[in-house]
């Protein structure tokens, strides 16, 4: 399998406390269709590092060395305009709390169509037929009165489905979830994994998971990249980490999520 991304010893600063090091040389890749999980305890720098390559980051951080090649193409020296193009287009991302990445002043179909506005040409027609038939794959019910509705309508189980809808709609080849389930119920987080299981089948999408979630490691994750203060301190199949953790880090991290 091909590399989608390859990303070689990123390093973010944060320049107002001595450019102290958030994320330190990290290297890790992302295959095609492949799904690797960015796994680590609260601060070790999983969301930084997916901030940094769609190119997101607080003005306070700042990228010191390292590549971010997507598809062959250095996304640290590309323009403001081809790092838009790429941004939602072709890299999807899934933010942790939908409730704080919609506008809560624009209906959830309107929000979809902004998307397929900016990063297709279909028409308006061809637009409104494929924000039903995403609604539908996402499994929300009744899509065309869904369309209609605004963000805090939805229950927070729906709009995770809603922002996963918006994230595919303009057929990106990978998407960056910052912990998808975290703020859902078991059962809710269960139906989510599923989802991506499904929309990776279906759509041959490769997915960057960050997750504190075992569940979706073991049931999603081919690789997984486990992070500490900074670091990545190990890398193996999911298989490999969940079973048989080499580095005392990933051990107690495996077992703190087991409990
Ligand atoms: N804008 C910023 N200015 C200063 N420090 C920051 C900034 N953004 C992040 N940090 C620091 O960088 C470190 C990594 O943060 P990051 O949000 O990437 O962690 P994380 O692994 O996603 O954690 P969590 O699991 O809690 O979401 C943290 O110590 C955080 O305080
Ligand atoms: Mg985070």
């Amino acid at each position: 399998m091909k590399n989608l991304l390859k990303i070689r010893d990123l390093t973010v600063c944060v320049e107002h406390q001595d450019n102290k090091k958030i994320v330190n040389q990290v290297t890790f890749d992302v295959k095609d269709a492949g799904i690797v999980g960015l796994v680590g305890g609260s601060g070790s720098g999983k969301t930084t590092t997916g901030y940094a390559i769609l190119g997101l980051l607080d003005p306070a951080l700042s990228v010191t060395s390292g590549q971010i090649e997507y598809k062959g193409q250095d996304l640290l020296k590309a323009s403001d305009s081809e790092i838009r193009k790429v941004r939602g287009g072709e890299i999807g991302m899934i933010f942790q709390e939908p409730l704080n990445a919609f506008n809560p002043v624009f209906s959830i179909g309107y929000q979809i169509d902004e998307m397929l506005q900016y990063h297709t040409d279909l028409g308006k027609n061809q637009r409104e037929a494929r924000i039903l038939e995403l609604l539908d794959l996402v499994g929300l019910p009744d899509p065309k009165r869904l369309i209609k509705n605004y963000p805090h309508q939805l229950s927070g189980g729906m709009r995770q489905r809603a922002m996963i809808a918006q994230a595919i709609a303009p057929n990106p080849d990978l998407i960056i979830a910052d912990e998808p389930t975290s703020n859902l119920d078991v059962t809710h987080q269960a139906r989510i994994i599923e989802l991506f299981q499904k929309i990776r089948t279906e759509l041959k999408l490769s997915i960057l998971l960050i997750t504190h979630d075992l569940g979706m490691v073991g049931h999603l994750c081919d690789e997984v990249a486990v992070m500490c203060k900074g670091n990545i301190v190990e890398f193996g199949t999911a298989e490999e980490i969940v079973s048989d953790p080499q580095h005392q880090y990933t051990k107690d991290l495996m077992g703190a999520l087991k409990l």
